[in-house]
C-alpha cells in the first residue's frame, strides 16, 4: 500500500516504511534508536479479556521482532456502544493492560471512538541501541531457521467461531496467542542472529519469503519440522480455512517449489497467524544456544528450515513424502 507513496529519505531513518519489516526505527543518538509500530483487529476469540491479552501480545510482538525492547503503549479502539455492552471494552482493556503490566510496558492511555465493528489494539514504542537493531534483511546461506511458537491459530480461531473446536484445543491455541515474544527476543542476546521477524497475518511461507526477498537468499523449510498446534490439522480437514489462508496461498504460489508435501500441511504452511512466534535466521554454531536459551525461558524453538544457495526470494518446502 505504501508503494506509491513519495520516499522519506531522512538519515534518521534506520527502518523505514519501504521494507517488509514489522516497525519503524528511528535514531535518536548514536546510543539509542526508537522502534514505533501499530497493530489492531477484530476479536479473534470469544471471551474479551483473552481477546485484549492476544492483542496487546501481538502488537508487542513487532518491537521484540527488531530485537527492541518495547518501553510504553497507546490503546486503539473502536466500539460498538449501541450493540456491546460496556463490560467487553472493559475486559479486553484490562486484558491488555495485564500484558503490559507483565512485560513492563508503560500504558500511557490511548484513544477510543464509537464504530460499527469492535476494534482493539495498541500503537507500542520501543528502545534500542542502533547497532542492535534486527531486521529481516540479514539472513545469509547457511543458517538455520528456527521457530518459537507451533502455527494453527488461524484455522483454529475459525474452527472456534464455527462452534467445531474442542476445549483442549481452545485452551492450547488461547495459551499460544497470549504469550509474548519476550523470552524468545531475550534468548537473542549476544548470539549471531542474523534475521528476525514475527509470523503473523501471511502465514509462515508469506513471512519466510519476505525473509528471504529481503536477504537475497532462497530458503528451504523441512514441512515436518514444523511444529503444529493441537487440533490444526482436524481444523483443516474439517473444512475450517480462514479467507486469509487461500490469499496467502495464492500469494506465494508462484515463488514457492513444494515436494513430497502433505497437502494439509501445505494449507497450514500458508495459515495465518495471530500473534505468532519468532522466526530466527542464526548462525549455525548458535543455534544450540539460541534453543538452550529458549528452553531455560520455556519456549520450544524448532529447527524448520535454512538458508540455501538459489533464487533470491523464494523457497523451496520439502515434506519427505515419496
Ligand atoms: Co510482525
Ligand atoms: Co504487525
Amino acid at each position: 500500500m505504501l508503494s506509491k507513496l513519495p520516499e522519506i529519505g531522512d538519515p534518521r531513518l534506520l527502518v523505514g516504511p519501504g521494507t517488509f519489516d514489522d516497525a519503524g526505527v528511528v535514531r535518536l543518538s548514536d546510543e539509542l534508536a526508537l522502534v514505533q509500530t501499530v497493530d489492531f483487529f477484530t476479536p479473534v476469540v470469544d471471551d474479551a479479556f483473552d481477546f485484549g491479552r492476544i492483542a496487546a501480545a501481538n502488537a508487542l510482538s513487532d518491537v521484540y521482532a527488531m530485537g527492541a525492547k518495547p518501553f510504553s503503549a497507546l490503546a486503539i479502539c473502536a466500539f460498538p456502544i449501541e450493540t456491546l455492552p460496556l463490560e467487553v471494552l472493559r475486559e479486553t482493556l484490562a486484558g491488555g493492560l495485564t500484558v503490559l503490566r507483565e512485560e513492563g510496558v508503560l500504558p500511557l492511555g490511548g484513544h477510543t471512538i464509537k464504530g460499527p465493528e469492535f476494534t482493539y489494539g495498541l500503537a507500542v514504542t520501543g528502545l534500542v541501541h542502533p547497532d542492535k537493531v534486527l531486521t529481516n534483511a540479514g539472513a545469509k546461506v547457511g543458517d538455520v531457521l528456527v521457530l518459537t511458537k507451533a502455527i494453527g491459530t488461524g484455522v483454529l480461531a475459525t474452527a472456534l467461531k464455527r462452534g467445531v473446536l474442542g476445549e483442549a484445543e481452545r485452551k492450547a491455541m488461547i495459551a499460544s496467542m497470549v504469550a509474548t515474544n519476550r523470552a524468545a527476543f531475550e534468548a537473542c542476546e549476544g548470539l549471531q542472529i542474523h534475521a528476525l521477524t514475527d509470523v503473523t497475518g501471511y502465514g509462515l511461507l508469506g513471512h519466510g519469503l519476505e525473509m528471504a526477498e529481503a536477504s537475497g537468499v532462497r530458503i528451504e523449510i523441512d514441512a515436518p519440522a514444523v511444529p503444529l498446534l493441537p487440533g490444526a490439522r482436524a481444523a483443516v480437514e474439517g473444512g475450517s480455512i480462514p479467507a486469509g489462508l487461500v490469499a496467502n496461498r495464492s500469494w506465494v504460489a508462484g515463488k514457492i517449489e513444494m515436494y513430497g508435501v502433505d497437502d494439509v500441511i501445505g494449507q497450514l504452511l500458508c495459515d495465518p497467524q495471530t500473534s505468532g512466534g519468532l522466526l530466527a535466521a542464526i548462525a549455525p554454531e548458535d543455534v544450540e544456544s539460541y534453543s538452550q536459551a529458549c528452553r531455560q525461558r520455556g519456549v520450544a524453538a524448532a529447527v524448520i528450515g535454512r538458508v540455501v544457495v538459489g533464487s533470491a526470494g523464494t523457497e523451496v518446502i520439502r515434506g519427505g513424502l515419496g
